[in-house]
C-alpha cells in the first residue's frame, strides 16, 4: 500500500518540480496557476495522511516554517569578497591592460554577466539536496537564512546527482514585486522601501520565513563550487552547468574574446537596462579561464581577474518644494530636500539629502528651484545642481532653535554641521535608542519607532540605561502594547545584557565606531575601561584605527555625559570585558548544535554563548548537518526532526561535560 502512495507522492512532486522550474527559472510556464495549485493540494492531502513520507525537499515544504528567534552567524567556506569598480570605458580598458600585462599577452577571454542589484548569498547542497543558505554578511561570516531561502521558488530543493556543491548568486526582487510590496506597505501605513535591493534584503533577512515566502524573490546564480573550488575549468562552463542543474542563470551573458566585445556588451546593456524586469547597476566581467584566474590572484579586497563596470548614475529634474531639517543621534541637523515626486530610473523620489548649509551654499539652491537629481545604486538621491531658479524662490535658513526640542542650534567654527546642543533633546535620544537596540548592535527585538516615541514622550526613558529599568507594568500602560509583548520586550532587553563588548561599543554610537572597528578595539584592549582611558596614540594600536577615529573615541569618553552613561550601563550589568574567541580549534570546533526545550540550569543564551566560546556553532533548525541536538524539558518539533534524521540528542549535563572535556 505504502509503496503505491509513495509512488503517487513521487509523481506529484516530480510534476510540481517540473512546473516550478518552467515558471520560476525559465519564465515559461506551461500550466495555469490554478492547475499548479490543484497538484499541490493533491500532494498536501497525501502528505497529511502520511506525514512519515514528508521530506524536506518536497515542494510542499517551501511555504515557510516557523519564525525563528534570531539569526545564526556562519562562516563562509571561502570569503565572499567584493569587486573593484570601473567607472566608464576608460577604466574598463585600464583593467583589461592590467590583465593583459599579467598574462604576458597569452590569449584569454571574458565571461560578461549582468551585475544584478540585489544581495549575494551562498547556498549549499549536500547529497544533491538543498541544505543551507548564508547571506554574504561581512564576506567572512554571514547569517544563516536557510528557511527563508527555501521559500524562493527559483532555488531548487534538489539537483541532479548526489553532489555536494556550493552555489553563489544574487537575491533580487523584480521591479513588479517591489512595486507591489511598496503599495502594500503604503496601504498598511508602513515605511516604504527605497529601492528593490533594500526590499530584497529586508525580505530575506527576516525571522519569519513566511514573510520571505510572500515577497517574490528570485535567485540568479553566478558561481559554482565543489570542494571549495570552482567546479569547472571556466566561468562560462560553470554558468552552463548551473543552468543544466536547474538553477536560474541570467540569459544575458556573453563570452567576449576581445575588450571591444566587452565594451560593446556593456554599452548594449547600459542602454537597455530599463527593459529588464529587475534592476542592474552594471556588468561584471570575469577572466573566463579558472587557471588564469588563479594566476591573476587577488588583492586584499578583490580579485584581479574580475571587474564591475558600473553604469552612469541616473538623473532626473524636479522642483524643490521645501527644505526641512532632521535631527540625528549626534544632534546634527540635516537639511532634507522635499521634492515634487519624480521617477528616477524606476524609483519614485520625493526627498533628497542636502547634507549641510555649506552644500546648500555651494549649490546655490533655493526653495522653488528646478533641480537636477541623481541616484546612483543604493545611494540616497542627491541634488546635482540648479537647472532653473524658481520665480518666487526663497532662501533656506537653518533654524536657530531645534524643531524638536526648541533647544539652541549652534554651528561650531570650522565644522559644516549645525547641532542641537541640548543633550537631552528627545530627537537625539530617540535616534540613539533606535541605534542602540538595532539589529547587529544590541539586537533588542520589538523596540521600534513607534514604541521609542512613546517611551521618550512619556518620560519613561531619559537616557539609554533607563531601558534596563523598564518594567512590564510600565509597558502595558502604553498604546498598542499587550501583556505578552511587554513581557517579551522586558526579556529581550534583559537578554541584551549578555551582548559581548564589541556590540556594547558599537551601541554607544561613537562617531566612526561601527561593528568592525568595535571588534578591533575589543580585540586590542579587551576591556571597555581600557578603551575609555586610552590616549589617542594608544587607541591607534587597534587595527584600522587611525588618527581620525582615535580622536573621535577619545572625545567621546572625554565628555562627562558619556562617562555617566557608561557608568549607568556598568551598573546595569552590561559586558565591559571581552575574552577573545578561540579562532579555530576550540573544544567544540566544527560541531553544530541545535537547542530545544528548557534546559535545567542554563538559559538558551548562556548555552549558546558557551558553545560558541568553545568554537562550536548553534543553528536554529535541525538538519543533516547538525551534530547534536541539546534537548531540555518540553522539547518540541526539533526533537522529532532529530530522531527522524538520526541526529544525536544529548542533555545539558552531557553538553557541560563536552565543554569541560
Ligand atoms: S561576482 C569575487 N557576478 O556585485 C567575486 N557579482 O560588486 C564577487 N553581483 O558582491 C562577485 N551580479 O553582490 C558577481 N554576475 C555577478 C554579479 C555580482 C551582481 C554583486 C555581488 C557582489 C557585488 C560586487
Amino acid at each position: 500500500m505504502t509503496s503505491s502512495v509513495q509512488q503517487k507522492i513521487d509523481h506529484l512532486r516530480e510534476q510540481l518540480r517540473h512546473h516550478e522550474y518552467l515558471y520560476y527559472v525559465l519564465d515559461a510556464p506551461e500550466i495555469s496557476d490554478a492547475e499548479y495549485d490543484a497538484i499541490m493540494r493533491d500532494l498536501q492531502a497525501l502528505e497529511q495522511k502520511h506525514p512519515e513520507l514528508i521530506t524536506p525537499d518536497s515542494p510542499s515544504q517551501r511555504v515557510g516554517g516557523k519564525p525563528r528567534e534570531g539569526f545564526v552567524k556562519v562562516r563562509h567556506s571561502t570569503p565572499m569578497l567584493s569587486l573593484d569598480n570601473a567607472m566608464g570605458e576608460g577604466e574598463l580598458r585600464d583593467f583589461d591592460r592590467r590583465v593583459r600585462g599579467f598574462l604576458k599577452n597569452e590569449p584569454y577571454a571574458y565571461a560578461a554577466e549582468l551585475k544584478l542589484d540585489g544581495l549575494s548569498m551562498a547556498v549549499h547542497y549536500r547529497d544533491g539536496k538543498f541544505a543551507q543558505a548564508i547571506t554574504r554578511g561581512d564576506g567572512v561570516t554571514g547569517e544563516e537564512v536557510t528557511e527563508n531561502a527555501r521559500t524562493i521558488r527559483s532555488i531548487p530543493l534538489r539537483i541532479k546527482g548526489q553532489r555536494d556543491i556550493e552555489v553563489r548568486g544574487e537575491v533580487v526582487l523584480t521591479r513588479k514585486g517591489f512595486e507591489k510590496l511598496n503599495a502594500e506597505c503604503a496601504a498598511a501605513g508602513l515605511r516604504q522601501f527605497a529601492n528593490p535591493r533594500n526590499a530584497a534584503a529586508g525580505s530575506l533577512r527576516v525571522l519569519d520565513p513566511s514573510i520571505t515566502a510572500s515577497r517574490q524573490l528570485d535567485f540568479f546564480t553566478y558561481f559554482l563550487f565543489e570542494r571549495g573550488a570552482p567546479a569547472c575549468p571556466s566561468q562560462w562552463e560553470s554558468l552552463e552547468t548551473l543552468k543544466d542543474l536547474g538553477f536560474k542563470v541570467s540569459l544575458h551573458r556573453k563570452r567576449c574574446q576581445t575588450i571591444d566585445d566587452l565594451v560593446a556588451f556593456c554599452n548594449h546593456w547600459e542602454e537597455r537596462r530599463e527593459s529588464l524586469g529587475f534592476e542592474i547597476d552594471g556588468v561584471v566581467a570575469k577572466v573566463d579561464s579558472v587557471e588564469q584566474q588563479e594566476r591573476l590572484g587577488w588583492t586584499a579586497r578583490a580579485p584581479r581577474w574580475a571587474i564591475a563596470y558600473k553604469f552612469a548614475a541616473r538623473q532626473a529634474e524636479t522642483v524643490l518644494e521645501d527644505i526641512t531639517v532632521n535631527v540625528g543621534r549626534t544632534g546634527t541637523l540635516t537639511p532634507t530636500a522635499m521634492l515634487q515626486p519624480v521617477n528616477v530610473g524606476g524609483v519614485t523620489v520625493s526627498r533628497a539629502t542636502l547634507h549641510n548649509e555649506d552644500e546648500i551654499d555651494r549649490l546655490g539652491v533655493e526653495i522653488g528651484d528646478t533641480v537636477l537629481l541623481e541616484r546612483a545604486g543604493d545611494v540616497i538621491p542627491h541634488v546635482v545642481r540648479v537647472v532653473k531658479p524658481g520665480e518666487h524662490r526663497r532662501k533656506f535658513k537653518m533654524p536657530s532653535h531645534c524643531p524638536v526640542c526648541g533647544g539652541e542650534i549652534v554651528r561650531a567654527e570650522g565644522e559644516a554641521a549645525s547641532r542641537c546642543i541640548n543633550t537631552n533633546c528627545p530627537a537625539r535620544l530617540k535616534e540613539s535608542i533606535l541605534h542602540f537596540a538595532g539589529r547587529g548592535v544590541m539586537d533588542i527585538d520589538g523596540l521600534g519607532d513607534a514604541l521609542v516615541n512613546q517611551l521618550v514622550d512619556h518620560g519613561l526613558v531619559r537616557n539609554i540605561a533607563d531601558l534596563y529599568r523598564l518594567t512590564r507594568e510600565q509597558l502595558i500602560e502604553l498604546e498598542r502594547m499587550g501583556k505578552k509583548s511587554a513581557e517579551k520586550l522586558v526579556s529581550n532587553i534583559d537578554a541584551s545584557r549578555k551582548q559581548p563588548l564589541p556590540r556594547v561599543l558599537s551601541a554607544l554610537g561613537i562617531p566612526f565606531v561601527g561593528e568592525r572597528t568595535a571588534q578591533f578595539l575589543a580585540d586590542a584592549f579587551g576591556d571597555l575601561d581600557a578603551i575609555a582611558g586610552a590616549s589617542e596614540g594608544e587607541l591607534q594600536r587597534a587595527e584600522e584605527v587611525g588618527p581620525k577615529v582615535a580622536r573621535s573615541i577619545a572625545r567621546f569618553f572625554h565628555e562627562k555625559r558619556n562617562r555617566d552613561l557608561v557608568e549607568s550601563l556598568r551598573a546595569e550589568g552590561l559586558q565591559f570585558k571581552y575574552e577573545r574567541r578561540p579562532a579555530e580549534g576550540g573544544k567544540l570546533a566544527g560541531l553544530t548544535f541545535v537547542l530545544t526545550g528548557t534546559l535545567p540550569s542554563l538559559t538558551r543564551e548562556e548555552a549558546k554563548e558557551r558553545i560558541e566560546k568553545a568554537g562550536g556553532k548553534v543553528a536554529g533548525s535541525v538538519s543533516r548537518k547538525t551534530n547534536y541536538v541539546v534537548a531540555g524539558e518540553e522539547a518540541g518539533s526539533k526533537l522529532g526532526k532529530a530522531n527522524e534524521l538520526g541526529v544525536a540528542v544529548i542533555d545539558e549535563a552531557k553538553l557541560v561535560d563536552m565543554l569541560k572535556a
